[in-house]
């Protein structure tokens, strides 16, 4: 096991996948009810742009800091509004040091009665995590293994809430696994939020992954998927994708706000190319 997630943190593919979190709590944060976050695999927390991992890649150059500076309608800034509070919250002195992973996202965002389950199993990173969100009573580090923790902790006991699935994709057969892991995880806890993140680069992978979910059957499950360039280059990561099950209604048109508007921030050929859509009609 030698992922990283520092090498990558606030590329685009952490931007876009951040702000889709960031919707959909504050979309869930109208409601006084708690809710339950579980993220399987939450990685380090807090990332360090100027680290030596960061440094090496440069990817959050081209992802967070090709948004740093832009001025974007005022109705996208509302919509990344959440994601950009977050941003700034681990930049106190302004400026751009410091990318907030997964679980500081959901920390910012969370309120006081929120409950947050972060699995991270590599023992480095989750101390990392532990420091991240030290003396945060909301939240709870766990070294179990993401995969099992969706039957272990599912359904929650708030009964509403958010569940993220971000792994690696180091090993073969990740997308098969994402894709059972999803549909079990429905399976417990049908009326959840289900976010998986995927990366296009194999794209039969990601065809064969789409089908699996859609033989399912799951109603209301929305793709939105990324490609950094209208023509892509083979075996090179070239876009990337996030499948939502039970997304607030707004997310898709919100999203194709977004996508539309920061999209050519981000891409390498200054337009790039978003597909929204359902992977089962509406119910
Ligand atoms: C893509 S990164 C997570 C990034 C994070 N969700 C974010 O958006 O900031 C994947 C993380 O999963 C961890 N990991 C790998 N296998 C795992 C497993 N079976 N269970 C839990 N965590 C795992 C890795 O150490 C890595 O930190």
């Amino acid at each position: 096991m030698n992922y990283r997630h520092a090498f990558h943190a606030g590329n685009f593919a952490d931007v876009i996948k951040h702000i889709v979190l960031a919707r959909i709590l504050a979309y869930l944060g109208r409601k006084d009810a708690a809710y339950r976050v579980l993220d399987t695999h939450a990685g380090a927390g807090l990332y360090d742009l100027g680290g030596e991992e960061a440094q090496r890649t440069g990817e959050w150059e081209s992802g967070v800091g090709a948004l740093m500076d832009v001025a974007l309608p005022a109705e996208v800034e509302a919509l990344i509004a959440p994601w950009r509070e977050a941003v700034a919250a681990v930049n106190p002195g302004g400026g751009l040091a410091h990318y907030p992973g997964s679980p500081l996202v959901a920390a910012r965002l969370a309120r006081p009665q929120d409950r947050l389950l972060f699995c991270e199993t590599v023992a480095g990173v989750r101390e990392a995590l532990g420091a991240a969100v030290k003396g945060d009573g909301r939240a709870k580090v766990l070294p179990t293994d993401g995969w099992q923790a969706l039957a272990a902790y599912l359904p929650p006991k708030e009964r509403r809430g958010l569940v993220l699935i971000d792994p690696p994709f180091e090993e073969g057969g990740e997308f098969h696994r994402l894709a059972e892991a999803l549909i079990g995880a429905h399976r417990r806890w049908e009326g959840g939020v289900l976010v998986a993140w995927y990366p296009i680069k194999d794209i039969r992978a990601v065809d064969a992954f789409r089908r699996e979910v859609t033989r399912a059957g799951i109603p209301k499950t929305l793709r939105i998927e990324f490609d950094l360039a209208e023509t892509r280059q083979a075996d090179r990561l070239s876009g990337a994708g996030l499948v939502v099950v039970n997304p607030p209604f707004t997310l898709a048109e919100e999203m194709r706000t977004v996508l539309q508007a920061i999209g050519p921030h981000l891409a390498t050929d200054g337009r790039g190319r978003s597909r929204i859509g359902w992977l089962m009609p509406e119910r």
